[in-house]
Formats: structure tokens, sequence, C-alpha cells
């Protein structure tokens, strides 16, 4: 049942105005967790959150969650949201998308006199991304009780922060407990952040499914030494090893089922110099897969790799554990209530399946939960060219508003 519309032009200005939050003098939208552009996007989203009538309330990992309970009005809520945390050099529409879809959801039902059967939540997760505070998906983990709160707190960043002191700088740890509102259902507007549904002309993605994630730090010894005077067949080159590692990974992922990717994202020699031979590499790799076993056989296939390349180039490896996910199953009813929704708005739909992480599938831990996907133009995403055009945007706020009105109902 189509219950009312949403105020896009509201919607798009906010996502606007989020966007310039974080920018740097190069006009980089840059917003890592727990830095103080977070800090101030939490603080623009909880202002907005206010607006729309919502409870604002935070948790010990800044989870930021807007409840509407309407007087009388119990039982777990309907839970919506992603994150605002980017990538750095980021674009608009990656999580953001996602809370203030939200947002606008409960406005547009709060406008429409809409009375729920349960209440309604929009949450910003902590550290979505990753980047600066390892495994991704951190707030919603916690949350979904998959990391104790203070294993999430004591993480060590790539600058040498410590979430938690970071959290309380921003004045973003919370009093509530991870999981205070336990959901009777989760569901995620995103963007896809790749080429499917703009290259098959399909509006709505309904998201079946999210594939394993595997990411490790591999740090490479080999002896920095002088470049000019060092025979060839006399060099442990920790730049040599780190450079067929990634090729052999392309490779291997090439090789695969046709789903696996494999990619080296960071590289960082030292001592990182133009006549001195590598004497480390540290880089760090992100492997994927739909499938459980193949993910495993990529893994298996890349420790082999390893030990190859601490024979063949003389060095010594050493691996750190970042993250660890299995393949996501969501759920069958949610996507089932999605692509209803969009047949009746005669929108086209397919399913697929996600191959970003997201905070859905943590929440898939704790309730039912799916996700929906709008195009992103060209497939771009972790690229300040990321766009999704306002039309197709506006198509998966209105689903997210039939599938959130629906659940809040059975
Ligand atoms: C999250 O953005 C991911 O790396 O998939
Ligand atoms: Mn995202
Ligand atoms: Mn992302």
């Amino acid at each position: 049942m189509t219950i009312s519309q949403i105020d896009m032009p509201r919607f798009l200005s906010r996502l606007h105005a989020l966007s310039e939050i974080g920018r740097d003098g190069q006009g980089r939208l840059t917003r890592l967790a727990a830095s103080d552009a977070d800090r101030a996007g939490r603080e623009t989203v909880a202002a907005w959150m206010h607006e729309a009538g919502l409870e604002v309330l935070i948790d010990r990992v800044g989870n930021l969650i807007g409840l509407w309970q309407p007087d009388g009005v119990t039982g777990a809520p309907i839970m919506m949201g992603s994150h605002i945390d980017t990538v750095i050099d980021a674009g608009a529409y990656d999580g953001c998308v996602g809370v203030l879809a939200g947002i606008a959801v409960v406005e547009a039902l709060k406008a429409a006199g809409y009375r729920p059967g349960r209440p309604l939540a929009v949450a910003a997760f902590t550290n979505e991304e990753g980047v600066r505070y390892a495994p991704d998906m951190m707030g919603s983990l916690v949350y979904a009780d998959g990391l104790a709160p203070e294993a999430a707190l004591a993480t060590v960043g790539t600058d040498g922060t410590v979430l938690g002191e970071e959290l309380a700088r921003i004045g973003q740890a919370g009093p509530h407990e991870p999981g205070f509102l336990r959901p009777h259902a989760y569901v995620e507007l995103h963007v896809e952040q790749g080429p499917v549904l703009e290259r098959e002309g399909v509006a709505i993605g309904a998201v079946a499914d999210l594939q394993g994630i595997s990411w490790q730090e591999v740090t490479i010894d080999g002896t920095a030494n002088h470049a000019g005077t060092t025979p060839m067949a006399l060099r442990r080159d920790a730049g040599v090893a780190a450079a067929h590692l990634i090729t052999w990974l392309r490779d291997r992922a090439r090789a695969g089922n046709g789903r696996s990717v494999a990619t080296v994202g960071r590289l960082r020699f030292e001592p990182d110099a133009i006549n001195i031979i590598p004497g480390r590499a540290i880089l760090t790799v992100d492997l994927r897969d739909p499938d459980a076993e193949r993910l495993v056989a990529l893994e298996t296939d890349f420790a082999v790799q390893l030990d190859e390349i601490r024979r063949t180039e003389d060095v010594t490896v050493t691996i750190r554990r970042l993250a660890r996910f299995e393949p996501v199953l969501f759920d069958a009813a949610i996507v089932r209530t999605i692509e209803a929704a969009a047949a009746a708005r005669h929108l086209t739909v397919r399913r697929m399946t996600s191959g970003a992480g997201h905070d859905a599938q943590m929440m898939a831990r704790i309730c039912p939960s799916a996700m929906i996907f709008v195009p992103s133009i060209g497939g771009i995403s972790h690229n300040p060219r990321e766009q999704t055009h306002a039309r197709d945007l506006e198509a998966g706020v209105n689903i997210l508003l039939d599938v959130a009105s629906h659940l809040s109902n059975v």
C-alpha cells in the first residue's frame, strides 16, 4: 500500500549538506570514523533526527539511533539505517543515503498521520568503512553482539589513535549498551556501488545475499641496501616480493569462478627512498567471494603463495588478520516484500548479491534483515565521482517507505 510520498527536495538538500562536511582544502570529502569531520556530520544528522521528532540515543561505541515511538506504540522497532563515516576522498552517497532515507521515511509517515504498529528507528552505525579502525562494519558488529564493546573501543587506528578515546573526544561515546534496542527487522537502503543495475536498466535491487570478506595485513621483511652497489642476485627485496603477490592475487582471482575478487589497496615501503632497496613492504589484502568454500580456497592458496614468496625472494612474511566475515543470506520474506513493493510502484526489480560489506550483514545476526539497492552511475563508488540519479534515489527511498511501513504492521 502506498502511504505517502517522500519530501525529495529536503532529502536531496540534506544529502548535499552532509557531503559538504569533511571536505579538505582541495575539496576532497573524507569523514573518517570518530574524526572531527565525523563529529560535525553526526551532530548535523542528530539535529535532523530531532527536527523529525526522533528521540536521539547514542550507545557506548557511538552508534547513533533516532527512535520514533508514538504514545502507546510498543514492541521491538523496525530499524532502518546505514553509516555516515566515509572512505578517503569519498563520494556523497555511500551510507549517507540509507541514514537520511530512514529519517525521510519517518517524516513522510508522520506527515501522512500514519500510526505504525511498532516503533521505527533510524541508525547511523559507527565506523562502517573500517578505513581508520579495522574491522569494517564495526559499530553494527558490536550492536549485533559479534564483538565486545571494550574490544572495539580499544582498537588502534591506522593513525595510532584509539577508537574509544576518539569517540569520547568528539562527544559521541553514549551511555547506552550496544544492542539496547533489539529490532524486529532491519532494512537498509544503499547505492549499489557496482555496475549491475545500471547495465541492466533495473531500478531496484532486492539484495538477497552478501559476499564473504577476508582482510589481512601482510608485512614482508627483506634487507634495505644500496640500490647502486647491491648485485641483483644478492638482494632481499621486499618491494619485489610485494609486487609478485599483487599480480598473483589478480591472476588467482581471475582464474576463479568469475566472482572472486582480490585487492591490494594499501602498500607502503620502508624506508621508501629512490636509492634504497625496500627493506620492508606492508600491504593490505582484501579477498571476497559470495561462496564460503571458495573464499576459504582463495585464502588457502594465498597462504601457499606466501610460503613460495618467502622461499623464492628470501624474505620473511608475517600476517595480521584485520577482518573475516562469512557470506550472509538475507531474510527471504523481506526480500519478497521489497520485490512486491517495487512491483506495486511499477518499478523494475532484480534479486542480487552485495559485493560491498554493509551494516545489514551484521544486523542479520540478530533480526530478519535485507537491503534495497539503487543504481550507481558508471558503477563507481569509493570515489568522488560516485553518483546516483535523483529519480533512482526517489524510487529507493519510496521502496524503503513501503517496506518499513509494511513491516511495522506485520
Ligand atoms: C565497505 O565499504 C566495504 O569495504 O565493502
Ligand atoms: Mn556503505
Ligand atoms: Mn563504503
